[in-house]
Parts: structure tokens; C-alpha cells; sequence
């Protein structure tokens, strides 16, 4: 059993993926400066686990801060979530998102080193694939030029990481490359809490839902797809969180730097989400045709043979249950973690 570090624990996929450390018996110290999250998912991360977890209110980009929280606990890896991902304000303050993507994790690799701790497990994302590749995508296609701030910083990142542990055999990193994660913990405790509207398709389909939103834009109904809207591969945030225990395991015992992508193989389109959202919910939808959201592919799935392979691990949970996991959250927090404001401290 280890001791993780978990930049953005306290965000929707590090929530998650704190509930499974600890249940699989590892010490979880979480550093999040809560810009995008609240304590209150950690307070039910250890309701839920009945497991005590230590969060540390910090910032990444702080040097200082985060050489204290490694003299102090005795950290064996990380898994680095902590960053900013909204993909139009990358386009509205590049500097902001190089600030705290880029700079906050160079940052972190230092005070990494510093501390000589060399396993890390980092938040990658599909939109590093370069655009004309035809899915499913593997690890070995080429990567682009992402045509957004948030997707340049990702590249960026991942770049920097395969250089530093071909210069030093010492580190020993996984790149995770997520597709659409969705979806909630069984239990309806946690889930997606967006600041603001919605960016992504599932929170804004919940939120219509349950009558926060009016309707859904579907952007695009004319791509080459089954019903000429937009596919994607979506997984259930809870196979994505176990995903990281399986890549941490392996980067435990293994050198180098590798790459892997954790989707379920499998793509939707839009209206297909829409309608097996209103089966597994018997909520009708309202929803009007949009034109194309700049920026989107048609259709982006994922080949995800090497992690089955390599990590030992199998996605479990298939679409009706991460559309009904995301719908359960929703329900029973119309308002997300808003109307529960507890202090840590
Ligand atoms: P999230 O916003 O819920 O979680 C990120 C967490 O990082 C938040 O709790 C936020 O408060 C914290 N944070 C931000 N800047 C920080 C800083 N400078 N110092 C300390 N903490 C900071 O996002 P998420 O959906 O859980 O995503 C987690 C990671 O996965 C991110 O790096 C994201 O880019 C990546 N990712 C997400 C998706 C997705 O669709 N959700 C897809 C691909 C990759
Ligand atoms: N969509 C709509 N209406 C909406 C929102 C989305 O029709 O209100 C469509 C999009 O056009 C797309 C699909 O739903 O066809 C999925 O869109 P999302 O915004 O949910 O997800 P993306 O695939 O655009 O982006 C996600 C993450 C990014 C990550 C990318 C990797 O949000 O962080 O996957 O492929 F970079």
C-alpha cells in the first residue's frame, strides 16, 4: 500500500478516483486550491469509503507550499489532476491556462524530483490526437497541433514528460489519455459539479433535465456519423478512476514513460445519448438541432486494447448505467454540492 498524492483530488475525476485508492487501502493526501471544486466532495469521498483522507487547501503553482507537503508525508507517487479544462476560456486567457496548467505542473515535477518521488500518473487527454485520424485511435497515431488552448496544454505536458524520463531513467510515468468521461459514483454522493452552464454535453443534458436548462442545442446534425450528429466515446467515471489505480500499480513496478488510452472502445452520437437517456429516465428531452460547435470533430472513439492488455483493466459499466449514475447525482443534488457548505476546517 502507498502513500498518493493527488493534485485536484477534490474535482469530479480525483473525487472518484480517492474513493477507490482508499478503498484499495493506499493513504490519500489530496492539494487542491478548490478554484473549480468544494470540500464537500472529500467530506463524502470519506462517508462514502468510511476512510479518513488528508486535504491540504494548495496551490500548485506554489513551490514553497508543496516542498512542506512532501517533507511531511512520506508520498510514493502522484496522480496529477489538478488544472484548468474549459476549453472556450483557454481560448479567452491562454496565459491563465499556461499559468496554471503548464507552469503549476512544471512546478510540481520539480517539487516531485526534489523529493525524490519519480512515479506519476498525469491527466491526459483524446484531444492531443491530431484531427484527421480516423478512430478508433491508437497510442501509436499522431499526435496535432490542438485547436484550443486547453488541448495545446495537454500536448504540451505530455511532451515534456517523455522528454524528461528519456533523460532520466529515474521517473516512471503514465499519460492517460481520457476520452468523454461521464457519469457518478453508485451512490449518488458525488459527481460532475460544473461552475457556471455547462460546457459538455452530459451535465447540460442532466441539467435540462431536472429543469435547470431549458433545452439542449445539439450542435451539428449533418457530420458522416449513424444520425449526422457528433460521436464520442464515453466511460463511466468510475471505470476512469479505477483506470488510475490499474496505471499506478504498473508504474509502480515499471520505468519509462508510457501512454494509454481509457475509453470504452465504443462511440454514441448525440441523439443516441439523448434517446437512451430518456429510456433508462422516462424524462423527455427537449432539444432543437444547432449549427456545428467550432472546433469539434465528427466522430472520436477510442482503440483501448493496449490498457485492457497492459493494466489488467476492463471497463464494467456500459451507457444505461452511466446515464442513470449521472441522472441519479443530478436528482438528488439539483444544485450540485452548492446547498452543502461544510468547512474543513
Ligand atoms: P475538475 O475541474 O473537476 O478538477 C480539477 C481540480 O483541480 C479542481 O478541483 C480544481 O479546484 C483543481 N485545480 C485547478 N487548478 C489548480 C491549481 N493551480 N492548483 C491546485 N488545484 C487546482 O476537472 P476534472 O474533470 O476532474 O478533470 C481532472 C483532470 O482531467 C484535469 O487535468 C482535466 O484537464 C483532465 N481531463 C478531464 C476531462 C473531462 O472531460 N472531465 C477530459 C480529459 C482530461
Ligand atoms: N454537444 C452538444 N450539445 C452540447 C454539448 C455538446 O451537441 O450542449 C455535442 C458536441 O458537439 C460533441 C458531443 O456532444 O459532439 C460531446 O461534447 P462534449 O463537450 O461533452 O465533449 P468533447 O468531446 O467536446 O470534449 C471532451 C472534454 C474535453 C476533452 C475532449 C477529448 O470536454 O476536455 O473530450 O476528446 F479534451
Amino acid at each position: 500500500m502507498a502513500n498518493i498524492l493527488v493534485t485536484g483530488g477534490a474535482g469530479y475525476i480525483g473525487s472518484h478516483t480517492c474513493i477507490e485508492l482508499l478503498n484499495h487501502g493506499h493513504e490519500v493526501v489530496v492539494f487542491d486550491n478548490l478554484s473549480n471544486s468544494r470540500y464537500e466532495s472529500l467530506r463524502r469521498v470519506q462517508k462514502i469509503t468510511q476512510k479518513h483522507l488528508v486535504f491540504i487547501e494548495g496551490d500548485i503553482r506554489d513551490a514553497d507550499h508543496l516542498d512542506q507537503v512532501f517533507q511531511s508525508y512520506s508520498i510514493d507517487a502522484v496522480i496529477h489532476f489538478a488544472g484548468l479544462k474549459a476549453v472556450g476560456e483557454s481560448q479567452a486567457m491562454p496565459l491563465h491556462y499556461f499559468d496554471h496548467n503548464i507552469a503549476g505542473s512544471i512546478c510540481l515535477f520539480q517539487a516531485m524530483k526534489r523529493a525524490n518521488v519519480f512515479h506519476l500518473v498525469f491527466s491526459s487527454s483524446a484531444t492531443v490526437y491530431d484531427a484527421s485520424n480516423i478512430s478508433p485511435l491508437h497510442e501509436e497515431m499522431p499526435t496535432g497541433m490542438p485547436n484550443n488552448n486547453y488541448g495545446y496544454t495537454k500536448l504540451i505536458i505530455e511532451q515534456m514528460l517523455q522528454k524528461l524520463s528519456a533523460a532520466d531513467a529515474r521517473w516512471s510515468i503514465a499519460l492517460l489519455r481520457y476520452f468523454n468521461p461521464v457519469g457518478a459514483h453508485t451512490s449518488g454522493l458525488i459527481g460532475e459539479d460544473p461552475q457556471g452552464i455547462p460546457n459538455n454535453l452530459m451535465p447540460y443534458l442532466t441539467q435540462v433535465a431536472v429543469g435547470r436548462l431549458e433545452q439542449l442545442a445539439v450542435y451539428g446534425d449533418d457530420y458522416d456519423t449513424i444520425d449526422g450528429t457528433g460521436v464520442r466515446d464515453y466511460i463511466h467515471v468510475v471505470d476512469l478512476a479505477n483506470a488510475h489505480l490499474c496505471a499506478l500499480e504498473n508504474r509502480l513496478s515499471t520505468q519509462g514513460c508510457r501512454v494509454w488510452n481509457i475509453g470504452t472502445g465504443q462511440g454514441s452520437s448525440v441523439l443516441q445519448i439523448i434517446h437512451a437517456f430518456e429510456k433508462v429516465t422516462g424524462i423527455k428531452i427537449p432539444y432543437q438541432v444547432a449549427p456545428r460547435r467550432s472546433g469539434d470533430v465528427a466522430t472520436s472513439f477510442s482503440d483501448n486494447q493496449r490498457a485492457v492488455q497492459e493494466l489488467a483493466w476492463q471497463p464494467q459499466y456500459g451507457l444505461a448505467e452511466m446515464l442513470a449514475d449521472s441522472w441519479k447525482w443530478q436528482q438528488q443534488n439539483p444544485s450540485g454540492y452548492s446547498s452543502t457548505q461544510h468547512k474543513y476546517k
